[in-house]
């Protein structure tokens, strides 16, 4: 007996799309996600932060001494469920200010949503994206791809601080490069509270730096556990006039290749602008010991 053809899916982008992306360096796919899975990912958010003791996550940040724990906070997470906090949710001495609530406080949760939390999880292997990877990851030298890193943003009203201009690489560094960052839009973002703004083309510029775990030599001379490799500055030496906002409506996933240098804006208004963001490399690159995003080797990226 001979097995089943697989059942031809049609593809996701066509053939224009795909050439947009080689192009531009980025893609934005209106609709991709439903309004009810938005709002599922935001109400499981809800939940996980109202069962959250903020109070912890205050003494990671609540003196200059802590630096440490804090590092250790962020460079421990690659494998866990974290929350990070707004800079300008705290007071000068690191403490949350009482006049914003944890709800309000919170920039980010990451880095293993996509593995460990069932609703995340469910989300982020749903086959479209397996095949959106196959289409598209080509182009961004993903082939074979794992889901390494999840993060659910918030951009909070009135506080939701700038991401200034960076390459995701940068930060999921893998030779040769391969991340490739999909980017949901749980609710409409604008110019007026934080989208997305990116170069177009300018994925073809090369990496600018890399982040990495500092050797111990390093950490002692200055004292932090994290270092930058500046390798191009002139990458990211962007003038107002190369960049184009990429406004997005509920439900949209930008897809985002690992080397477009991109920012996004702080949010002024008086609406939220929360999204959730997968980054994926290829099994065929090199990951280093000293990337910042390790994991339990018992608990490896793992595809879709
Ligand atoms: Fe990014």
């Amino acid at each position: 007996m001979t097995a089943a053809a697989p059942t031809p899916t049609s593809p996701l982008v066509t053939p224009e799309q795909r050439a947009a992306f080689a192009r531009d360096g980025f893609l934005v796919l209106p609709g991709f996600v439903r309004a009810a899975d938005c709002e599922a990912l935001m109400a499981r958010a809800r939940e996980l932060v109202g069962a959250l003791d903020v109070s912890t996550l205050r003494s990671v940040f609540s003196t200059v001494s802590q630096t440490r724990t804090a590092d250790e906070y962020f460079l421990d997470s690659g494998d866990k469920i974290r929350f990070f906090l707004e800079a300008d949710a705290l007071l000068p001495d690191g403490s949350l200010r009482p006049d914003v609530s944890k709800e309000r406080a919170l920039n980010k949760i990451g880095h293993a949503l996509h593995d460990l939390d069932p609703v995340f999880a469910r989300f982020s292997r749903q086959p479209a994206l397996a095949q959106l990877c196959d289409e598209l990851g080509p182009g961004a030298g993903l082939t074979e791809p794992r889901v390494l890193q999840s993060m659910y943003i918030f951009k909070q009203p009135r506080i939701g601080g700038e991401v200034v201009y960076h390459q995701d690489s940068t930060f999921l560094y893998t030779d040769p490069p391969s991340a490739l960052g999909l980017w949901f839009a749980l609710q409409d973002a604008t110019e007026e509270n934080g989208c997305l703004y990116a170069v177009p083309g300018g994925h073809r510029r090369g990496l600018s730096r890399r982040f990495r775990r500092s050797r111990p030599d390093e950490q002692a001379r200055t004292g932090s556990a994290v270092t930058f490799d500046e390798i191009d500055p002139q990458v990211l030496a962007i003038s107002p006039a190369e960049e184009i906002p990429l406004v997005a409506a509920q439900g949209t996933l930008v897809v985002l290749h690992g080397l477009l240098p991109h920012r996004s804006g702080a949010n002024r208004s008086e609406r939220a602008r929360d999204a959730y963001t997968l980054h994926v490399i290829s099994a065929h690159s090199r990951y280093p010991a000293d990337n910042w995003l390790q994991r339990d080797p018992a608990f490896p990226a793992r595809g879709f």
